[in-house]
């Protein structure tokens, strides 16, 4: 898979050399533990290489990969275990010369003097250092990060088969924790029963820190504390994915802590359904994704004036931003290697697209592109009772009709979506949505 990538990589960059050294590791408290390492993006994709000391220089005309590895001493070992030595490095990555990291700066000063050199950024400042030292002009870095976005938006069936399988693990963590919930736990300990079924199931890491709020802490969209206690009566939104190889699942789901939704929560959470599911039937290719949050935001705007909650004409209320109040993040994003994957230019087309709609790209969507599809609704004080927004809303808002709803907390409903020709493909479709599968879910 690595082999292809930097096969494609060489098709589009054709002349030159690559550079870089992948992510170092960083102390988690200034003295000598670290924080669980995570290899960079792009140097995975090009190297499949996931543990820190390596570093590679790639010959673009003829896709010749020099794969450098860190020479390890007896001390590290048995600290630290086995590293592949040279040998072992050349067939576990496909590599055609493997030499020690100690040999790096002589064959940096042998390519100097080349015309097109191309440097991919990581965390490591020696990477940098390097670059500058041996690199007598500027590296082009924009062509090819644009070069790279393009390869990682269309995924290979391998890279699918990964995803699927970070997406099975996922949607194995959100039934467990379903199943686990009840009244008076906290929703670290709900973490705890998602995060054991990734790790059982394989997952080398969580994709993203994961979001367990409930009640009012549901609409807090990035809420990572973790720590209140579960009461009766509320909802829970569990945000949170495994990630195998690299590759992240990103799943959403909101469900009753006490087993059965009242009413007013099933009718703000039959809206949000039905917001992803005529999203997601949209998905195609050639379909700017800006349209879909659009289409998501029409559908929220009647569906909270049917409850009696907004006035007025919804393309109105559309241009005036009506829906930000309520739905303040975008429809979705790419999905791969980062949880927020990579997107090459164009992003966008509209005028109103991403910065009005905090929609984190838009563009015309491509078979095997990968996006989540994550409406949602919050009801966030912050926003709510803002007198400027209650101002400048009052022609669209029925304010008192907002105001029991201020401790209602959020609904988000996020899935994982491969772009086909044909119907979208749901790699996390094994996680129960619809309300009876929810309210069944402990039988
Ligand atoms: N989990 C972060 C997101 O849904 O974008
Ligand atoms: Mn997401
Ligand atoms: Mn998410």
């Amino acid at each position: 898979m690595h082999r292809l990538h930097r096969r494609n990589l060489c098709k589009k960059l054709q002349n030159g050399f690559l550079f870089s050294i992948g992510s170092e590791e960083l102390s988690r408290n200034g003295s000598d533990v670290n924080f669980v390492f995570r290899q960079d993006s792009n140097f995975l994709y090009l190297t499949g290489v996931e543990e820190p000391g390596y570093a590679f220089i790639l010959d673009l005309s003829r896709n010749y990969f020099h794969l450098f590895i860190p020479k390890v001493d007896a001390k590290h070992i048995v600290w630290l275990g086995h590293v592949p030595d040279l040998s072992e490095s050349k067939k576990v990555f496909g590599a055609d010369k493997v030499s020690y990291i100690t040999d790096l700066e002589i064959e940096l000063k042998k390519i100097s003097k080349t015309k097109d050199l191309y440097f991919l950024k990581t965390n490591h400042e020696k990477g940098l250092k390097l670059c500058k030292k041996y690199f007598r002009i500027k590296p082009e870095e924009k062509k090819l990060h644009c070069a790279l976005a393009e390869l990682r938006i269309k995924k290979s069936k391998e890279e699918i088969t990964l995803m699927k399988e970070a997406a099975e693990m996922t949607s194995l963590g959100h039934i467990e924790a379903m199943k686990k919930t009840r009244p008076g736990l906290y929703e670290y300990q709900i973490q705890s029963y998602l995060e054991q079924k990734f790790l059982e199931k394989g997952a080398q890491h969580c994709a993203y820190p994961s979001i367990v709020g409930a009640g009012k802490n549901a609409a807090i969209l990035h809420y990572h504390h973790n720590s209140s206690q579960l009461q009766k009566g509320d909802l829970l939104l569990i945000d949170a994915g495994a990630e195998v190889k690299g590759y992240a699942s990103d799943v959403t789901r909101t469900f009753p802590i006490s087993g059965k939704f009242t009413q007013k929560q099933k009718d703000m959470y039959d809206l949000v359904l039905k917001m992803q599911e005529e999203c997601i039937q949209g998905v195609k290719p050639g379909v700017l994704f800006y349209d879909l949050h659009l289409l998501s935001a029409r559908i929220l705007l009647k569906g909270l004036k049917d409850l009696g909650l907004l006035k007025g004409s919804v393309e109105n209320m559309l241009r005036k931003g009506v829906d930000k109040l309520f739905y303040p993040h975008g429809l979705g994003h790419f999905l791969g290697l980062d949880v927020h994957d990579v997107v090459p230019p164009p992003v966008i087309a509209r005028s109103r697209a991403t910065k009005q709609s905090r929609l984190r790209a838009s563009r015309k969507l491509e078979e095997n592109n990968v996006i989540t599809i994550e409406p949602g609704v919050y009801f966030i004080p912050a926003l709510l009772k803002d007198p400027n927004n209650r101002k400048k809303f009052k022609d669209f808002v029925h304010w008192s009709k907002v105001d029991p709803y201020l401790q209602f907390g959020g609904i988000r409903i996020e899935d994982d979506v491969v772009i086909t020709p044909k119907k979208p493909l749901i790699l996390t479709h094994k996680c129960p949505k619809k309300v009876n599968d929810l309210e069944n879910i402990k039988n």
